[in-house]
This record gives structure tokens, sequence and C-alpha cells, in this order.
């Protein structure tokens, strides 16, 4: 790329997340010479967006950057010749979610913002606001990268390849924080090991992990399985077996928990829903914390508070990767893009979470070829999930949403997948105008 002055559109602006973007961005102009950043959200989250860009200006000006700052209810305007859009929005706020968490659990199936029937109904949400903004970025900036966060980001991205000419990658803070974690538990630095992961958004296993190119994959599962730190602020810490560790020979990410562990992570979340609140309803008491705090016309820097959410590293991620586009790094990160042949047996059009090659030109996934059976059964279900998740989403078809919800692995018989699915749609019925037909 060759513009010297970049404008990044980020939509769902008004997020808390937004000021660790904010730093990011702060971070690095040496290498990206961002100009513009233009914030927009929709009317709920006006005041919210008010306050952030208050907070991104105060920052800004800390350190004397030359960044024109712009906050509004105007998508088209701030998508309008930008270089990149980053997409973090949430369709319904952190109520909806509080119900994707709370229907479920009813069921006895686990209630997660991302995984089985929550997943499930952010997607139902979400894809239909994706592919509008993405024809916005198709007539008003058909050169932009669109770098997606909003989840479930696997199928968000997925949902974009397939139905749109977007330009898209899309990104997750889970690789990033488990590199993080594993180089805490070697006691090296994170930029000393190399992790050869491939699996699925929240379903991602690192196959092989190196330390200055000695395989230290054993070491890792044992030191998981005998306790150390390998869990996200989202995700209750559940120990591993270390049997199993060792029968999978992979190291899954925080997220498997909810597929090899189901019985004590259900458990968990019933006891907090009945307790302290499901994770949403906890997460709102943050927000209005965070959001206190980012009122005060002393603070200029991203508050230490942020780390009680799930979301760390997030915008050395996507920063990251803005260097590595903007300045053809041909450098390697952990994307989500399209398979094209990376894992032999998944089509070449399904999303995929793996290690990637990322430059101007892209992101292309390294080849992993065959995995082994033991990853090679969830991994399958879960796509098959995923597939027909995006289908329902994008059609509004019921058949396809109850085939969804059915192949999900989290979804142990039919009569809970139909009972959910209708409690989804009953629910989330003012946000999806793709069933309004029923
Ligand atoms: C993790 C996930 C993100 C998710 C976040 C939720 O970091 O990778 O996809 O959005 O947790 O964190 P929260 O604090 O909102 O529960």
């Amino acid at each position: 790329m060759s513009r010297s002055s970049l404008k990044l559109a980020i939509i769902g602006g008004g997020s808390s997340y937004t000021p660790e973007l904010v730093e990011g961005v702060l971070k690095r102009l040496d290498q990206v010479p961002v100009g513009e950043i233009h914030f927009v959200d929709v009317e709920a989250g006006r005041e919210k967006l008010d306050i952030i860009l208050a907070l991104s200006q105060r920052m800004v000006d800390k350190v004397g950057a030359k960044i024109a700052l712009t906050a509004s209810l105007d998508r088209r305007a701030a998508i309008k010749d930008a270089d990149f859009v980053m997409t973090q929005f949430r369709v319904g706020g952190l109520q909806a979610r509080a119900n994707d968490e709370r229907i479920p659990i009813q069921y006895d199936v686990i209630g997660q913002e991302t995984t089985g029937p929550g997943g499930f109904a952010k997607a139902l949400r979400t894809i239909p606001v994706i592919l509008d903004i993405c024809k916005d970025i198709e007539e008003l900036a058909p050169n932009a990268w669109m770098l997606n966060f909003t989840n479930p980001a696997g199928l968000v991205t997925e949902a974009v390849s397939k139905y749109t000419k977007v330009k898209t990658i899309g990104l997750c803070n889970v690789p990033v924080s488990m590199k993080m974690m594993i180089a805490e538990m070697m006691e090296c630095e994170p930029e000393e090991l190399s992790l050869e992961c491939a699996g699925l958004n929240h379903l991602l296993w690192a196959h092989k992990a190196w330390l200055r190119g000695e395989d230290i994959t054993a070491t890792v599962l044992d030191k998981v399985g005998d306790g150390a730190n390998y869990s996200m602020k989202n995700i209750h810490e559940e120990p591993w077996d270390p049997d199993f560790l060792l029968a999978l020979n992979a190291i899954p990410c925080p997220y498997h928990r909810y597929f090899y562990q189901t019985d004590a992570m259900l458990a968990e979340e019933k006891a907090a829903a009945a307790e302290g609140g499901t994770r949403a309803e906890q997460v709102m008491t943050t927000e209005k914390e965070l959001f206190a705090l980012y009122q005060d016309e002393g603070l200029d820097k991203k508050p230490e508070q942020l780390e009680q959410r799930g979301g760390a590293y997030y915008s050395d991620a996507s920063l990251n990767l803005v260097d590595a586009i903007y300045n053809n790094r041909n450098s390697l990160h952990v994307v989500n893009v399209q398979n094209n042949g990376a894992i032999a047996s998944l089509p070449d059009d399904a999303v995929i979470e793996c290690t990637a090659v990322v430059g101007s030109w892209g992101a292309k996934p390294l080849a992993v070829g065959h995995l082994s059976p033991a990853v090679l059964g969830l991994m399958h279900q879960v796509k098959a999930y995923e597939t027909l998740a995006v289908e329902a989403a994008y059609t509004g078809d019921y058949t396809k949403s109850f085939m969804a919800l059915a192949a999900n692995p989290l979804v142990p018989d039919i009569s809970r997948a139909k009972a959910i699915l209708d409690e989804i749609l009953r629910t989330n019925h003012d946000y999806l105008p793709q069933f309004a037909t029923r």
C-alpha cells in the first residue's frame, strides 16, 4: 500500500474496548501512519460514542499525534475512502448477549456468547448487518480491508467471504492470548515461540509449539495439565485432565473447555446465572464502571480496569495485521480466512482459523494437510454446524436453522434444539428481519 496517511473506520466505535484499539494505533505510528479515525455507532450507542471520542482525543493529544478523530452515526461517511474498516459491533447490545446465555441453560445446554446456541443466535442477528455494511464498503471503499472482530468471528467472516466481494480477514484475540500464556509458562518471550495453529475460531488447536526451534509441545501439554494458567478472563478456568491432553496431543484453546468439559462448564454457568449473573450480566457492571472512568477528564490512557474484559491483546492482533498489510511484511499471523486447501479435509470456501502469511496482497494460510483423528471429528461437526448456521442467517430459513442447531455438538437432542430455536426466534424477533415471514 502506498498511502501516506491512512483512514480507519471503526464500526461499533462506542465499544468499551475502543481505547485499547486507540492505544494500539498510537504505539505504532512510526510504522502505520494513521491520519484519520472515524468511530461510528448506532443511536443506542450515541452516549458511549461521545465518551469514547473525548477519551480518544485526550489520548491522541497526550502523545501529540496528528490524527483527525470523528465520531458519528453516519456509517457511510465513516466507510467512505477508508483504508481499513474494523468491525466490532454487537447487535442488540449486552442484553441480547445475556438472553443468548440464559436461554440454553434452561435446557441444560451451554449458554455462551460464541459457541453453542448463544453463538448461533448472535450469528442470526449479526450476519444481515455485516452484509449490509459490506454493500457500503463495496460502493464507497472497494479497496479497503475489512478486519472483523465481531462475533461469532468465524461465521461472520465466512458469510462475508461467501456473499460479498469485500477483502476481509477475521480476527480473534485467542491465538495471541494462547501465545502469551505459553510464553509465561515457558518463561520466555512470545517472539521466541512458534505455534502451528489450525482449526476454527474459538476451536483452535496449536498442533505443535516450538521454542527457538525446539519442539516443546509435550512440555506445554504437561504444564497445562499441571494447572498452569491457561484461560481468558471470560472463561471459567476448569482444570484440564492431563491424561486427556496426552491423548489429544495438541494444545487446545481455552474455549475447548465447552466441548471437552461440557458438564463442568454448564454447572458453572448455571451457578453463575443464579448468583452473580451470566457473563454478559457481569460485563454490564464492568461496562458501567469503565464508562464512568472514561468520563474522567484527567484520564488520557487506557485504564487498567479494561483488563477485566476477555478481549486482551485484541488491538495488538488487529494493528499488527494492519502493519503487515500496509508494509507488505509477509509475516505470520493467526487469522480467519478461507481454507483453500490448508486443512485437507475441509472445503476450500470454509473459513478456518490458522497461521497465515500476511502481506499487502492478503492472507494465505500455511497448509497443515491431514489433521489427526483426535481433532478431526469435532472440527468437522462444528464446521458443518457453521456452514448451516451461515446459510440460516442469510436466508432466514427455519428448516436450515433447525438443522444448524441440531448439528451443533453442544446441543444433545433435536427436541431441545427445536425448543431453543423457537425461543431464540421469539426473543430476538426485532433483530431478525430475515425471518419476518414466519
Ligand atoms: C474473548 C473472545 C472474544 C470475546 C471476549 C469476551 O476474548 O476471544 O471473542 O468477545 O472474550 O469478553 P467479555 O469480557 O465481553 O466477556
